[in-house]
């Protein structure tokens, strides 16, 4: 009843005409397949070059980062959701643990960009995701389950419609590393444990919950054998069409 997706985080890679080449390659791979849902996220210059041309394709297009902004006004650099929404794009990754890391993302952020997210009919694929320290120290849920319960605090049942989490643990990340398909399972039932908790169970059962770190054609199906792995968010191995074809294609 959840309908797998395959995503591809693209992060700070690719130039336009890259961006379009790879995305009209990957339409061509994908043309017949319907057993799960496909989204690309390019760098936002490349947003809407690529958007164009996955109109009318089983593509879907995600922004990486939005403004926490919900109306125009002097903030320089920042993109509000609504620029994003006619640029093409109809998600947008919020919390990745790159932005966490590096750029200053808080739970109190991810909250605010997921609300803006949401009231301009935008998806939100809310990362969350234990460090190695975490996660050797024994606080990998506890982070999780903290993650979530801020970054989703305050959305309604009809908001949760438009949630999608991704569970990435930091040291799978573009590390060879992934976390067995045992370890990601038991978080994902975690994780749908805390959302149940917190949104009820009927939301919950509904939510789709994609596994990040390291996922390749040669380790996909393992991880979605799983009951709660709803999907995969990829990054090195969607650079390349033919790669992420064969992830989309696990089954
Ligand atoms: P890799 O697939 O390169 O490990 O990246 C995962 C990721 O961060 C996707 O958002």
């Amino acid at each position: 009843m959840r309908k797998p997706i395959i995503a591809g985080n693209w992060k700070m890679f690719k130039l336009i005409g890259d961006s379009v080449d790879t995305a009209i390659e990957l339409r061509q791979l994908v043309t017949d397949v319907s057993h799960c849902e496909i989204i690309i996220g390019p760098v936002a210059t490349a947003l809407n070059a690529v958007a164009e041309r996955m109109s009318g394709s089983n593509i879907r297009v995600a922004a990486q980062n939005c403004s926490t902004e919900t109306e125009h006004g002097a903030h320089t650099g920042e993109l509000c959701c609504d620029m994003l929404k006619d640029a093409g794009a109809d998600s947008v990754i919020i919390g990745h643990s790159e932005r966490r890391q590096f750029y200053g993302e808080t739970d109190a952020s991810v909250n605010q960009k997921t609300k803006a997210a949401i009231s301009f009919g935008l998806d939100a694929i809310v990362c969350v995701g234990e460090s190695l320290e975490q996660r050797e120290s024994g606080q990998a849920q506890s982070v999780v389950g903290g993650q979530l319960e801020n970054g989703l605090r305050g959305l309604t049942v009809s908001d949760m419609e438009r949630i999608i989490v991704a569970y990435e643990p930091v040291w799978a990340i573009g590390t060879g590393k992934t976390a067995t398909p045992e370890q990601a399972q038991e978080m994902h039932a975690y994780i749908r444990k805390v959302l149940s908790g917190a949104h009820g169970s009927e939301v919950a059962d509904g939510v789709r919950i994609l596994y990040g770190g390291s996922v390749k054609p040669a380790n996909v199906s393992d991880l979605m054998a799983n009951d709660d792995i709803d999907g995969a968010l990829v990054g090195g191995a969607s650079l390349e069409a033919s790669s992420f074809a064969q992830i989309v294609k696990y089954r």
